[in-house]
């Protein structure tokens, strides 16, 4: 996607070959500025401290920062320590385990003098897969919003509601929930996103909104409790998240607070939809409450980082001093909430037949 003109990914290589530069998403949106990561520890360091998040984008600069890896110590021991370490840095998102697994699947049965050749190469087809992934997406995602185009008539505008950040920066490039929104602006469709600003993070107000204003596309930030609000209202047709787990049976683990917005659409009658890769499948999982759920620092829920008027970025405290906090960074949303799902081969139902239906190759596992 576009910024100030120039067009960029998430994650390249850098000019030295070997090493990677990344987007430092904890400085937006009030800074664009890209960090390079020259180790497998810098990569982890990205991927725990948030500077790089998002389940597609963590999965490919893993892979990157086992390809630092390797170049290394192409040993299997040395590899399998390594894909560990990046494995524990985030334990919900499915991508950065099935991107690790692909690198090793990769390398594995080659001589060491081959390896590194080879894990750049899948590390960069993953890349290249995703950005493919999120296009097809969108392609699909965008049906879906012009039979809702159809069905309003008159050139109406359609309101389309999101959580958190699946937008290009969560993924290498256009998004799994914001490109069929990037789609459909694209085309000519009226529409415009409601965004949930996301705390205790604040992905939606900081992450999203930055993408949907940079690529001109009407939107409005919202509080996170406000969305059942504006569907009582008649406000929301459409709700589109992204998700970091989809267990076989179609179980949704996403940003905390996707299950309130799931049940409010329920309630009112609005299609939940989720998109997502492959990748973000875990086939081996029956259900989603197994799904483990990342509990991060009290310090993101009592305190909140801010620009000042002289452009200063501080971080200041906004709640009673001494009390303590609990940070479930996920949850998990019941298939039977979702409306279903968007993948880059089709839209299916948030089932196990669902889902089978467009991956017949998994049937059995
Ligand atoms: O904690 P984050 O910012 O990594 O959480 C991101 C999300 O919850 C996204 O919705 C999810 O990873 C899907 S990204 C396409």
């Amino acid at each position: 996607m576009k910024i100030k003109g120039k067009a960029y990914r998430t994650i390249w290589l850098a000019p030295d070959g070997w090493s990677v530069e990344v987007i430092d998403q904890t400085r937006l949106p009030h800074e664009f500025s890209v960090i390079p990561l020259k180790s497998a520890e810098d990569a982890a360091r990205a991927i725990l401290s948030m500077q790089v998040r998002g389940a597609p984008l963590i999965g490919a600069t893993a892979a990157y920062g086992l390809a630092m890896a390797i170049r290394q110590d192409a040993s299997d021991e040395a590899i399998d320590k390594a894909v560990e370490f990046l494995a524990k840095q985030r334990p919900t998102a499915i991508n950065l385990r099935w991107a690790l697994e692909e690198m090793r699947r990769a390398v594995q049965n080659l001589p060491r003098e081959e390896r590194v050749a080879a894990a750049y190469k899948r590390a960069a087809d993953i890349c290249d897969e995703d950005v493919e992934t999120c296009r097809l997406i969108g392609v699909h995602g965008k049906a879906l919003i012009d039979d809702i185009a159809r069905t309003k008539g008159n050139g109406e505008k359609i309101e389309v509601l999101t959580h958190c950040n699946a937008g290009w920066l969560a993924c290498v490039d256009w998004g799994t929930a914001t490109s069929p929104i990037y789609q459909a602006h694209d085309a000519g469709v009226p529409l415009h996103v409601w965004v949930d600003e996301t705390r205790p993070r604040n992905q939606g107000a900081s992450l999203t909104a930055y993408e949907l204003g940079s690529h001109g596309v009407p939107h409005t930030i919202v509080v996170d409790n406000a969305g059942g609000h504006l569907m009582q209202h008649g406000k929301v047709d459409l709700v589109i998240v992204g998700t970091d787990r989809v267990a076989a049976n179609g179980d949704v683990a996403n940003k905390i607070g996707t299950y309130l917005k799931a049940l409010a659409a329920k309630d009112n009658n609005v299609p939940f939809y989720v998109a997502l890769p492959h990748s973000t499948i875990d086939w081996a999982l029956q259900e989603g409450l197994s799904i483990p759920i990342e509990e991060r620092s009290a310090d993101e829920v009592l305190k909140m980082p801010g620009r000042l008027a002289d452009g200063s970025v501080v971080t200041v405290e906004i709640a009673a001093p001494g009390s303590p906090a609990g940070n479930p960074a996920f949850d998990v949303t019941p298939a039977r909430l979702v409306t279903g799902f968007i993948t880059e081969r089709g839209v299916c139902p948030a089932t196990r037949e669902g889902l089978l239906s467009l991956y017949p190759e998994r049937a059995g596992e």
